[in-house]
C-alpha cells in the first residue's frame, strides 16, 4: 500500500507546471471512439483514470500508444460494444463510454457504474436522455443494455440540473444522431467547451458551448483531428492551497485564469496577493491566512465541489469561523474526519460545514478517502507542524500526476513509500 511522508512547516516557492485537465481527458478519449481516423490527444495527464481510458478504447478495438504528452488513438473500427465489468470498476466516470459507444455500433453494455467515494452517483439523468433519443435501456443485475434500431434520433433535452456527465453524453450521443439535438440547462464547465472544440474540429456542428443551451446538428462522420486538452483547474486550486496553507509564495505556470474567476477572490480574502499575467498566475500568502465568510458550491462558473475539500484545509489554519455549504454532492464530507486527527475545529450540520481556525494542524496518519479529500490531506500536512502520513494514495493517483516531484520541486519535504 503506497504512501506519502509529509514533513510539514516548509513554506513553498519557485513554480510549478499545471498538467492537462483530467475532467477534459476523460470525455475527450471517449469521444475518439467516434471518429473514423487518427486521434493525437495532447496534454493528456498521466493519470490511472486516463490509464483506464486508454484500457477501454484498446479493449473496444482501437489501436492506443501513448508518446511522450500525447496519447495516440489509431484509426480502426470499434469491434465490440461492451465494457466489462473489471474496467468499468476500474473508473467510475467511464459511463461517458456510453453515449459515444451507442452512436458508433447502436448498442452499449456496461455494468452500472460503481457507488463512488462522494455518495451516490446516479446516471437518472443519462438515461432519460437516451430514451428521448430512441435508445432503448433495459437494466437487471447491475448491467445497463442500450440499443438503438438504426440512428439515433436528435431531441429536444431538458436537464433539471446541469449536469457534467449527462451534458457530455448526450453530445456524444447527438454528433452524428439523424436532427437536431437541443439541450436546455446544460452544463457550462470549461471542459464541456473543450469537448465541443475537440468535436467541432473533428467536423462535428455544435454551438452554445459554454452556454446554458447547446443546439448539436448530426453530422454523418467525424474525422480524427489533433487537440490539445485545456490546463486543470482543480489543480491549479491544489498548488494555489498548498502555498496558501504552507505560507509560501509560488508560480503556476499554465493557468487559465477566467476559469478560476470563483477561486481567486477566496483566496484574496484570505489575505493572499494573486497577480496573474500571461498564463501564469503567482501567489503570495499573507503571514497570517483570515477566515472565508461563506463558501457555497455551485455549477461553474460558481466555485467548484472538486475544490471544495482543497480550500476547506487552508480554512484549518485560517484565523476565523469559514462556513462551507456542499451543494452538489451529499456525501463530500469524507475529508472532514481524517482532518479532525490532525486537530483540525470542523462541525458539519447536514450540507454545512463550519469550520474553526486553530493555531496549527499536527502531523498524524491519515487515510484518503477519495480523489480531492485526498489532495486536501497533502494541503493540510504541508501546513503541519511534524510528519504526516498519507495512506490510500491510488485515489489521489486517479487526478494528480506526479505531486510529489512537483512539490519537491517547490520545497515540500514530501517522499512516496
Ligand atoms: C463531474 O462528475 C466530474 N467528473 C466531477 O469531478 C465533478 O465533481 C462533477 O462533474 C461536478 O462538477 C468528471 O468530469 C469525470 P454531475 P459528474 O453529473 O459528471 C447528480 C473529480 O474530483 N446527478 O455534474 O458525475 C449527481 O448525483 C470528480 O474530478 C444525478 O442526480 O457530476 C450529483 O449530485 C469528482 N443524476 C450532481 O448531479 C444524473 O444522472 C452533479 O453530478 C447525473 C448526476
Amino acid at each position: 500500500m503506497k504512501k506519502l511522508i509529509i514533513d510539514g512547516g516548509f513554506p513553498l516557492g519557485g513554480s510549478v507546471k499545471l498538467q492537462g485537465a483530467k475532467n477534459s481527458a476523460l470525455p475527450i478519449l471517449a469521444a475518439t471512439i467516434l471518429c473514423d481516423g487518427e486521434c493525437c490527444i495532447d496534454s493528456c495527464p498521466r493519470l490511472s483514470d486516463c490509464d483506464a481510458s486508454m484500457d477501454i478504447i484498446r479493449y473496444l478495438g482501437r489501436g492506443v500508444r501513448r508518446e511522450d504528452n500525447c496519447v495516440i488513438i489509431g484509426d480502426g473500427s470499434i469491434s465490440r460494444y461492451d465494457i466489462p465489468e473489471s474496467l468499468m470498476r476500474e473508473m467510475r466516470s467511464s459511463i461517458i463510454f456510453l453515449g459515444a459507444l451507442i452512436a458508433k455500433t447502436g448498442h452499449a453494455s456496461v455494468s452500472f457504474p460503481g457507488g463512488c467515494e462522494l455518495g451516490p452517483r446516479p446516471i437518472d439523468l443519462h438515461i432519460s436522455a437516451f430514451r428521448q433519443m430512441g435508445v432503448t435501456v433495459s437494466e437487471n443485475h447491475g448491467l445497463i443494455d442500450c440499443t438503438v434500431r438504426g440512428k439515433l434520433k436528435g431531441a429536444t433535452i431538458s436537464l433539471p440540473f446541469p449536469s457534467v456527465g449527462a451534458t457530455e453524453n448526450i453530445i456524444l450521443a447527438a454528433v452524428t444522431a439523424k436532427g437536431t439535438t437541443v439541450i436546455s440547462n446544460a452544463a457550462r464547465e470549461p471542459e464541456i467547451t473543450d469537448l465541443v472544440c475537440f468535436l467541432v474540429n473533428c467536423g462535428a456542428r455544435i454551438c452554445g458551448a459554454g452556454e446554458s443551451t447547446i443546439t448539436i446538428e448530426g453530422v454523418e462522420r467525424l474525422d480524427g483531428t489533433y487537440h490539445r486538452i485545456i490546463p486543470d483547474r482543480i489543480e491549479a486550486v491544489t498548488y494555489m492551497s498548498a502555498v496558501a496553507a504552507s505560507g509560501g509564495s509560488a508560480e503556476l505556470r499554465g493557468a487559465v485564469p477566467e476559469h478560476l474567476r470563483a477561486v481567486v477572490p477566496i483566496f484574496e480574502e484570505m489575505g493572499c496577493n494573486i497577480v496573474s499575467h500571461d498564463g501564469i498566475i503567482r501567489l503570495t500568502a499573507p503571514k497570517r491566512l483570515g477566515a472565508v465568510k461563506y463558501i457555497r458550491t455551485m455549477p461553474y462558473p460558481g466555485f467548484p465541489t472538486d475544490a471544495q475539500a482543497i480550500v476547506m484545509a487552508v480554512a484549518t489554519v485560517c484565523g476565523g469561523t469559514s462556513i462551507f455549504v456542499e451543494t452538489i454532492f451529499s456525501g463530500r464530507y469524507r475529508h472532514v474526519d481524517e482532518l479532525r486527527r490532525m486537530g483540525a475545529n470542523i462541525k458539519i450540520e447536514d450540507r454545512v460545514a463550519i469550520v474553526e481556525g486553530v493555531n496549527s494542524l499536527s502531523g498524524t496518519s491519515v487515510d484518503s478517502t477519495d480523489l480531492r479529500g485526498g489532495a486536501a490531506l497533502i494541503v493540510a500536512a504541508l501546513a503541519a507542524e511534524g510528519r504526516t502520513e498519507i495512506s490510500s494514495v491510488h485515489h489521489i493517483d486517479r487526478g494528480y500526476e506526479n505531486i510529489e516531484n512537483k512539490l519537491s520541486s517547490m520545497g515540500a519535504k514530501i517522499k512516496r513509500v
